[in-house]
This record gives structure tokens, sequence and C-alpha cells, in this order.
């Protein structure tokens, strides 16, 4: 069967930094807070409108299809991940197909928040395995701090997001290249309001909220029970983790780079603690750029490959977990 391959990755992020004493001048917290609780010292939050989700994606997208070497045409299919879309619909996949001015391919829309790109990476996986598709382009994109409440309120959630995104371009494995071993994909809806966006949307629509006061705030605010899904997230990443290595035959001590979600750096630490990895093995950004949701993994690859901390052949292993909850996991010969 074929296999898939990374051939190409980029990244992009807003140039505007917001840095924790920026936050300590809008809402009551501290920089001492924010970076003992989630390792946090700045995030990137785009100013006056100058980019939306899709436009960082298509400038993460075109630097890894540059990469990769491939053109517009070269494309079979895209698959954006994201919870924070242009539209309400259509997805932000077709701007994408329409702005980089692919042939009209396919664009598929994924909503499974930090777990995204992981979904998406082993959908693209199965496409490109079976033969359906060569060359697959894979974004994940977040436009957060447009709907984060930037005040006391909002203090628990607005801290930790950032906006950004990253792109790969999968593609079929030439003779005796590796690429993806194995990747897993879970749900556990009962918590699917432990953190959440309300509405609008079906189940307090737009009209509904208009009529209340404050138009329903925080209804469409986020809104993240933090501990409990702190909780779940240092479970079920080492699980993800051990998941895959199972499939594939390898321990972690096979693993050269592990690279988590960016959600929180206690959570990294901990789940590297688990494994009792060293720390070169282990890359974080969050101190950076905050959690970019879809965006923080092919947003950290990409940082990753151009310090030269993740090489071609390596052993790359990937894990997220979010809200739904989602959770899964890669692992990847790179
Ligand atoms: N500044 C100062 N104080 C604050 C802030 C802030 N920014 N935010 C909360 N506090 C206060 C709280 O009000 C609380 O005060 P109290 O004890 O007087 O009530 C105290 O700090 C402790 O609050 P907790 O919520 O218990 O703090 P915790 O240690 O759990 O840290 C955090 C919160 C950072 C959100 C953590 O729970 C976390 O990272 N959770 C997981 C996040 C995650 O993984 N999300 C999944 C991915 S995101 C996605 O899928 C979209």
């Amino acid at each position: 069967m074929t296999r898939t391959i990374i051939k190409g990755l980029g990244s992009f992020l807003p140039d505007n930094v917001v840095t924790n004493s920026d936050l300590e001048k809008i809402m009551d917290t501290s920089d001492e807070w924010i970076q003992e609780r989630t390792g946090i010292k700045e995030r990137r939050w785009i100013s006056n409108r100058s980019e939306t989700t899709s436009s960082m994606g298509c400038k993460a997208a075109k630097k890894a299809m540059e990469m990769a070497g491939l053109g517009p045409s070269d494309i079979d299919f895209v698959i954006f991940a994201t919870l924070s879309p242009d539209y309400y619909f259509p997805g932000s996949g077709v701007l994408v197909q329409r702005d980089l001015g692919l042939d009209n391919v396919g664009a598929l829309d994924l909503r499974n928040q930090c777990s995204g790109f992981i979904y998406g990476l082993s959908v693209a996986d199965q496409f490109i395995k079976t033969g359906m598709y060569k060359n697959i382009l894979l974004i994940g994109s977040e436009f957060h701090s447009g709907a984060l409440e930037k005040s006391t309120n909002g203090r628990s959630v607005t801290v930790i997001f950032g906006d950004g995104a990253g792109a790969v371009v999968l593609s079929a494995a030439e003779e005796g290249e590796k690429g993806i071993i194995s990747t897993c994909m879970h749900s556990q809806g009962e918590h699917a309001e432990a953190l959440m966006i309300k509405g609008p949307a079906t189940g307090v629509w737009v009209d509904e909220l208009l009529e209340k006061e404050n138009y329903g705030e925080p209804e469409w605010r986020p809104y993240m029970n933090g501990n409990f899904v702190f909780k779940h997230a240092v479970t079920r990443m080492p699980e993800a983790i051990q998941e895959v290595l199972d499939a594939a035959g390898k321990s972690s001590a096979d693993i050269d780079l592990l690279i988590p979600h960016q959600a929180n750096l206690r959570i990294s630490a901990m789940v590297q603690k688990h494994f009792n990895m060293s720390d070169e093995k282990v890359f974080n950004n969050i101190q950076h750029l905050g959690n970019t949701t879809a965006g923080s993994i092919p947003i950290a690859m990409t940082q990753a490959f151009e310090e030269g901390k993740l090489k071609r052949g390596d052993l790359l292993c990937l894990t997220a977990f979010g809200s739904g909850f989602t959770w899964g996991a890669a692992l990847l010969e790179f």
C-alpha cells in the first residue's frame, strides 16, 4: 500500500506580539500567574483585522507548497482544520481553493479543535494510502483573538490563546520512504460542554442571543472548565502516544522528537515525564505563541524543522487533546 510522507511544511504568524504585561493593563492578571500556570510569556494577536483564518492558512500553505516543490495544479485535495472559520458557512477550505488558485479539487473542513491537525493527518493518510489522491494540502489555522473577552471576566481563557497558522503538504511516498506509520483518533462527547463556544449556532440562534441582556454573553464567548480539561489532557495524550507506538511495534525510547499540541507547558511537561523523555526530545513553543489550537502542531513542526530540531528520517510523534473531547496521536518517519 502507498505510504504518506510530509513533503513540505510552513507556518504564518501575525506580527503583533501581545505580552503578559500587555494583558496586565486590560485585566486583573499577572505575568507571574500566566507563566506559572501555563508557561506562556507572549502570543500573537491579529491587529485591525489585517488577516483572516483563511488568509493566514493560505500564507502557511504557500510556504509548504514551495518546500514540497509543488504548484497549485499539483494539489488534489484540501483539508482545513479550524474552530474559528472565516464564515459560519461555507468552511474555510473553499476559500483556500479560491485564493491559492487550485483546480476545482475537493475541500474538506474539520471541526475537531485542538485535535484538528491530527484528525486531518489521519484522514489525508487514508486518501493517499488507497491511491485516491497524491498530494493533499492540510492546514490548521486559528483567529482566536477576535472572540476572546479582553477583560477580567474572560481572563482564564483569554490569556491562553494565540492566532496563527501552519500547513503541510502530504504526498504519496516514493520507494523506500516511510512517512506516516500509525495514527489514532478518539472522542468523548459526554464532555462536549466542558470546552465550547455555544453560539451563534442552532443550539442558541442569533435572534435568541440578540434578545438576551448583553447579547447572551458569555454564550458566544469561549467557555472552558480548565481544571477538568487539564486532567483529561494529561491522561489521554499519553494513552494516544502509547497506542500509536504499540501499533508500530515501537517504544517511547525510539521517538526522536515529540511535538505535543501546545495547550499548556505544564501539560507538555507531564506527558514528557510520563515517558521519561529528555528536554531535547520534546519541542515546545507555547512560551511565545500561546495555544493556537489547530495551528499549534504544524506551526511547531515548522519551527522545529527550521531550528534543526526536527530532521529528515527522525521518528516524530505528534499528539493532541482538546474540545469535544477529541484527542489523538500520529507516529511518522519525517
Ligand atoms: N490571571 C490571574 N488569575 C487567574 C487567571 C488569570 N489569567 N485565570 C484564572 N485565575 C484565577 C481563578 O479565578 C482562580 O482563582 P480562585 O482560586 O480565587 O477561584 C485561580 O486563578 C485558579 O484557577 P484555575 O482555573 O483553577 O487555574 P488552573 O491552575 O487550572 O489553570 C488553566 C487554568 C491554565 C486554564 C488550566 O486549567 C489549563 O491549562 N487547562 C487546560 C487547557 C487545555 O488543555 N485546553 C485544551 C485545548 S484548547 C481547545 O481545545 C480549544
